[in-house]
């Protein structure tokens, strides 16, 4: 009687927390309180790319990936200076974080401010966003688990001390996403988030000044026009792949066959071990397959870090701590 009790106590809390795991997050977590919160914000990220905004969702989709390799997905990222602390955002590393992805996150919590006050974290809203800006893209959908908290802190020391440059080697990035918790098929995967957007010359002109034998020697006399050593424009931008950058497909690996990846950093995932390469050529040969693994690997760099329960704070103001 004992053992069916315990049994049925079992299955039934099974039942309630079916979307839940150990990172505490859930698809669910706001099904009473804020039941259409996914829906509400979708139209804020359309209309910024109606309006011609395209620089949005690889905005947003990189914003996420500082917010959480910092400290935890815990909108850290979002905080703005102030005269006592200066933030994440503004790490001298320059992030060069484009303004658009700030801005679809501010809008899209003041549509949740008046539909469901102090409920819906900053930090959910991005990880909610980062998935729309894949779908805008016409790239992989997933559902986001969600309970994340937001910090009550925010440093631009971490933001230097934490994230990768474009100019690691792989080893170096293995190392790096490890320290996380994520394993080479992670980088691999994530990095594939460079099939939309753009980099600035300054990130890639120490592999053009050092005759990189990775690259495809006339790939580089094209950055060398457009990018000129003797004279960088802090101003110009390069595609990350070079053959739809609004698109987010599988052409970012197939550009890394081709020595043709524009960052050290992607091209060393074809040429810095026989391991990555493996998944690279399997992601050139195969879209689905990249978007499935693509949305994986996001939902678990998602969980990364997260405040949960009474952790932190529903931020008022996703700039600034309560
Ligand atoms: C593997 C380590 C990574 C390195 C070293 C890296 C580095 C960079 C660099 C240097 C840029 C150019 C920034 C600029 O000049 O404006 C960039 C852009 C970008 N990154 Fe990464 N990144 C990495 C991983 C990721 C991941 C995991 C994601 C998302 C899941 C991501 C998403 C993006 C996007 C979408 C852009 C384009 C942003 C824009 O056009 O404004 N990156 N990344
Ligand atoms: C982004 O949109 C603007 C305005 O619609 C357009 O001028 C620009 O060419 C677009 N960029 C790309 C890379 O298509
Ligand atoms: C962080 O900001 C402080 C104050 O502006 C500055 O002195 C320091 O160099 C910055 N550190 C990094 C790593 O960006
Ligand atoms: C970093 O990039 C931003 C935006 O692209 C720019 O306004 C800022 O001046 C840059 N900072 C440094 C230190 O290069
Ligand atoms: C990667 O870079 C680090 C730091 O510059 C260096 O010590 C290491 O030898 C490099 N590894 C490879 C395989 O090139
Ligand atoms: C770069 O290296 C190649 C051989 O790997 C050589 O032929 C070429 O002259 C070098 N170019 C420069 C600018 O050093
Ligand atoms: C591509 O990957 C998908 C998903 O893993 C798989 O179902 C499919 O069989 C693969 N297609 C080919 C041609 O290998």
């Amino acid at each position: 009687m004992e053992f069916m009790l315990v049994s049925i106590f079992f299955i039934l809390s099974s039942c309630l927390f079916a979307n839940s795991d150990s990172s505490g997050l859930s698809v669910n977590f706001y099904g009473e309180s804020c039941p259409d919160m996914e829906e509400l914000i979708k139209p804020v990220m359309e209309r910024k790319i109606m309006e011609g905004k395209n620089i949005t969702a690889p905005a947003t989709l990189r914003l996420f990936f500082h917010d959480c390799f910092v400290e935890g997905c815990d909108g850290s990222v979002l905080i703005s200076s102030t005269e006592e602390n200066k933030a994440e955002r503004d790490a001298d590393i320059n992030l060069s974080l484009a303004g658009d992805g700030f801005d679809v996150v501010v809008q899209a919590k003041k549509v949740l401010e008046e539909a469901c006050p102090g409920v819906v974290s900053c930090a959910d809203i991005l990880a909610v966003l980062a998935r729309d800006a894949s779908v805008v893209s016409k790239g992989p959908s997933w559902e986001v688990p969600k309970g994340r908290r937001d910090s009550r802190s925010s440093s631009n020391e971490t933001a230097a001390a934490q994230l990768p440059s474009g100019e690691s080697n792989l080893t170096q990035l293995v190392h790096m996403f490890q320290s996380k918790g994520l394993n080479l098929l992670d980088l691999v995967t994530l990095s594939g988030a460079h099939t939309i957007g753009s980099a600035h010359c300054k990130e890639f002109e120490a592999r053009l000044s050092h005759n990189d034998s990775t690259i495809d020697p006339a790939f580089r006399d094209e950055l060398m026009r457009n990018c000129p050593l003797s004279n960088i424009n802090p101003d110009v931008v390069q595609r990350l792949d070079l053959i739809t950058n609004l698109d987010f497909d599988n052409f970012f690996y197939q550009n890394l066959e081709k020595g043709k990846g524009l960052l050290t950093s992607d091209q060393e995932l074809f040429s810095g071990s026989a391991e990555s390469r493996e998944l690279v050529s399997r992601y050139a040969q195969n879209q689905t397959f990249f978007f499935s693994a693509f949305a994986s690997s996001m939902v678990k760099f998602g969980k990364l870090g997260v405040l949960t329960g009474s952790q932190g704070e529903i931020r008022k103001d996703c700039t600034k701590i309560n």
